[in-house]
């Protein structure tokens, strides 16, 4: 890997500091509000048969504790572990088939009986898309003969952030939630924003302060309350929950719910259904706070008990080297990441989580899949993002991390170069523009009039 090479830093440069601009002009204020009429609440509706919903319960995933699954649910109440809604599945079986599926529209929704909606007049939607999911080009340079990408960079706001938030937003209007708080690295605050606007409920958003600057104006543009943390997203987490005590907003927090979890499924879903159901040998995943891979194993395992695939994939966890905790755990072999990692550093913002919630039920996903944790550092991530640019796939940091460790296991030798292996690609580099530097003053401008570039003879 080219990792750090003079060649790396010239074409892309990444900034030490974010410029404060404040958007406060009153051009910025009318925009702001105009944006909010662009997002009014539509509800997609879809065509699908609903008449069957079956979520039975929600189970704790530390002490098996149920609760009511269509109550507003947190975390257990005797032990703290996340909860994870279960379903009648036989049943599922029973009503919903292949077939049946094959006739249903390929969007984020087509699973809908494996979600805890009381109805699809429940969904909240952006119109989220099936994802491209394409072969990975030879030219990449990579020996394995075998990888695929998934780019969830074209959901809404540009992340599979998009998921998680669609179907937390969908089940929390249902229950008649009207404010909700998140501590943020930042995608998952803009995409709460944007669905949050959409079933007009109030989202407020407590972020690192030198979160990418593309992402805040996302979240203040989307009608957002923004509030910035001198500190990291623990930091952030430790002061949205004080005052959602005070003031009632629900914790929309990273695996504190149960609802983001469900949306995370419909990758599973959505890469069985691309690839016909043959499913491939191992997934890499960055692998910040986890709803991600949890979402997306539970997801796995759900379609294995229907009887509609045979296997689940490993599951390989991608995090930075500046901040790996579930990597340390991981190697060494502990069920969890009892300290949270210090100094915490990387430009994949959403990797930047020191400590979290539910590494248990990450490490156990990695461990039950025979999957593993790799870190990758920075310099290896903007390599990638480069080889990702060459090939016309615009990734973001987090999503071009996938490519440094498939390439750090290959040259370790760690993986089988023949297995059908998926990067999943988490987000659009376009998030992160303000990392990215071009020497604007060394692209040629050219005047106004064609006729005066070619000399007449
Ligand atoms: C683009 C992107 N990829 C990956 C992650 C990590 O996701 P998770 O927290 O579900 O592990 C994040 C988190 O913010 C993200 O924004
Ligand atoms: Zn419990």
């Amino acid at each position: 890997m080219a990792s750090g090479s003079p060649e790396t830093s010239e074409e892309i440069n990444i900034k030490k500091k974010t410029k404060s601009k404040e958007p406060r002009s009153p051009i910025i204020e009318d925009l702001r509000k105009s944006i909010s009429s662009i997002y009014h609440p539509t509800l997609i509706f879809y065509d699908y048969e609903t008449k069957y919903m079956f979520a039975i319960t929600a189970e704790c995933s530390k002490c098996g504790r149920t609760f009511p699954y269509d109550e507003v649910l947190t975390v257990c109440t005797e032990c703290s572990g996340a909860l994870l809604f279960r379903y009648d599945l036989p049943q599922v079986a029973k009503k919903v088939s292949k077939s049946v599926l094959e006739k249903r529209k390929d969007a984020f929704w087509k699973f809908i009986e494996l979600l805890p909606l009381s109805s699809s007049k429940s969904i909240v939607s952006l119109g989220e898309p099936y994802t491209p999911t394409f072969r990975l080009p030879k030219a990449l340079g990579a020996t394995f003969r075998n990888v695929y990408i998934k780019d969830d960079g074209r959901l809404p706001t540009g992340t599979f952030k998009a998921r998680g938030m669609a179907v937390a937003v969908s089940k929390l209007a249902e229950l008649g939630i009207k404010s909700v708080a998140i501590p943020s690295a930042g995608n998952a605050a803009a995409a709460l924003a944007a669905y949050g606007a959409t079933a007009g409920i109030e989202v407020y958003a407590f972020m690192p302060k030198d979160v990418p600057e593309s992402v805040l104006m996302e979240c203040v543009f989307l009608g957002a309350k923004v509030y910035l943390v001198d500190g990291l997203i623990n930091d952030a987490a430790g002061i949205s929950r004080k005052l959602e005590r005070t003031h009632g907003w629900f914790d929309v927090s990273t695996s504190r719910q149960p609802y983001r979890f469900e949306g995370y499924k419909a990758v599973a879903f959505e890469i069985a259904d691309q690839s016909n159901w043959d499913l491939p040998d191992s997934i890499f995943i960055p692998t910040g706070g986890g709803e991600g891979i949890i979402g997306l194993w539970k997801g796995f395992k759900e379609l294995t008990e229907l009887g509609w695939t045979h296997k689940i994939p490993r599951l390989v966890a991608v995090q930075s080297s500046g901040c790996a905790p579930l990597v340390e755990a991981y190697n060494r072999g502990e069920p969890e990441v009892k300290k949270a990692w210090r100094d915490a550093e990387t430009i994949a913002a959403g990797l930047r989580v020191p400590r979290p919630y539910a590494s248990y039920l990450i490490l156990r996903a990695i461990r039950e899949t025979g999957g593993m944790a790799v870190a990758v550092d920075d310099e290896e991530i903007v390599s990638s993002m480069r080889s990702f640019f060459k090939i016309g796939v615009y990734a973001c940091p987090e999503a071009a991390a996938t490519l440094a460790a498939l390439n750090k296991l290959e040259n370790e030798q760690e993986l089988d170069p023949d297995e059908k292996t998926l990067l999943y690609l988490t987000g659009n580099a376009m998030k992160y523009i303000d990392l990215l530097e071009i020497r604007r003053d060394e692209i040629p401008v050219l005047p106004r009039d064609a006729n005066s570039l070619v000399s007449e003879e």
